[in-house]
């Protein structure tokens, strides 16, 4: 079929088995390009392994460490003339390119907070692996039955204490407008987006994974944050996402006590923020994004998922040295996102930015196309008029 991009609101309905493939091409060749990670991971599993931090995680352990790689995702195929999701057809591309360097990749798809899905993946690490000495937790969600009670929790994206008030734009018309959000009027919308969010789910992933036996001597366990400036707390920080984002990060003293017999440690890294699926749903962190875009561009310290990943596992996780931490205990590669000159730029540009001067002030246009290159589109190595095959096998999974 001819798949062109299909958007409604802040998703793209339709994603390009081409492009997603030149895609990850692309960010393989980049993880290439930066040499061989000493003492990286060698057997890794990765979950939320198919789009955003959790691929680019994938890919950097595979094709900066040789790693063999388990990536549990919730993806789609393509049905009935639908092109499958981006992830998908992402994952496609991964395994056979990992296939094709020697690299042992297999998938699991399904519901990742299920207690099936854990089991699943520990039988595929005994069968294949023994053990994994990395696991990488990436997942972004809006709901997580939960594997215990069964109650579906759904997330929300909300202030707190008072409604809040700023810009946003659509970043498909370039409308920029102020946007009010009320808060949560009920605490369980504060719980049902911890439930979701925050580190419950990582633990039950850690506990089971140690009691099967599958986690190795000196193992290592990475989930990923995000903090932002100010003017983004009201929505991301203080609200009910940064509710979430503090029980994430307060379960690394709880893993580390559960990982000591092995040797074993617990991190988050508090990443850049980047148009990913999931953050082009926030409310007002698009137009952030677009100015920290232009900011960091202009300064030649711009980074995208790849680059973010790459430094972690180089400079951070697998540097040979001891990972620095900052005084809540994070790794921080959003370290040059929150600079005091790029903070003090955007922030300049945050008081000015409008419909009229979005194209000239912000690099709207570079978030658009990232946006795009998220679901395969706007690459020129692809003919988007020409007929293509949307029925494309993940190779592990039957
Ligand atoms: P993403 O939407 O690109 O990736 C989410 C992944 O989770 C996908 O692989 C998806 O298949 C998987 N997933 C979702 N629900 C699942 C389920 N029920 N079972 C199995 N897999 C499931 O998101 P992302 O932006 O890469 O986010 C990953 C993490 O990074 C999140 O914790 C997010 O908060 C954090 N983070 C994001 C940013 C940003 O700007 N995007 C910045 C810092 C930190
Ligand atoms: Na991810």
């Amino acid at each position: 079929m001819i798949i062109q991009p299909r958007v409604r609101g802040f998703i793209c309905l339709t994603s390009h088995p081409e492009g997603t493939a030149a895609h990850v091409k692309q960010q393989i060749d980049y993880v290439k390009s930066k040499g061989k990670i000493e003492n990286g991971p060698k057997k890794v599993l990765v979950i939320g392994a198919s789009t955003g931090f959790g691929l680019a995680s994938r890919i950097t352990a595979a094709f900066g460490s040789d790693a063999a790689t388990i990536g549990v995702f919730f993806e789609k195929p393509a049905v009935e003339g639908k092109p499958g999701t981006a992830g998908w057809y992402n994952s496609a591309a991964f395994e056979k390119e990992a296939q094709a360097a020697g690299l042992y990749a297999k998938s699991i798809n399904g519901d990742a907070f299920s207690d099936e899905v854990k089991q699943q993946t520990i039988d595929l690490i005994k069968q294949d692996l023994g053990q994994v000495d990395l696991v990488v937790y990436s997942l972004a969600s809006p709901r997580r039955t939960h594997p215990k009670t069964g109650v579906a929790h759904a997330s929300v994206l909300k202030p707190i204490d008072q409604p809040f008030t700023d810009k946003t734009v659509d970043f498909h018309s370039g409308v920029v407008s102020d946007i009010s959000i009320q808060p949560v009027e009920n605490p369980s919308d504060i719980e049902n987006t911890v439930a979701v969010m925050g580190g419950e789910d990582w633990k039950f992933w850690i506990e089971e994974l140690k009691a099967a036996g599958v986690l190795a001597e000196g193992v290592k366990t990475v989930a990923y944050s995000y903090i932002g400036p100010e003017l983004t707390y009201p929505i991301y920080r203080n609200g009910t996402i940064g509710r979430a984002k503090d029980d994430l990060e307060g379960t690394v003293s709880v893993l580390n006590d559960l990982l000591k017999d092995l040797n074993g440690i617990s991190y988050v890294s508090v990443n850049k923020a980047l148009v990913t699926q999931s953050s082009s749903a926030i409310p007002v962190v698009p137009l952030y994004i677009s100015l920290l875009y232009k900011v960091m561009k202009e300064k030649g310290i711009h980074e995208g998922t790849i680059e973010q990943m790459q430094r972690l596992f180089a400079d951070r996780l697998y540097s040979g040295k001891a990972v620095e931490l900052d005084e809540k205990g994070r790794i921080r590669v959003d370290d040059w996102e929150m600079r005091e000159d790029v903070q003090a730029e955007v922030a300049a540009l945050w008081e000015q930015i409008s419909t009229e001067n979005l194209e000239e002030i912000s690099d709207i246009a570079g978030y658009r196309n990232d946006f795009f290159n998220l679901f395969g589109f706007n690459f020129d190595s692809v003919d988007y008029d020409a007929d293509t095959n949307e029925v494309v096998d993940v190779p592990s999974i039957k």
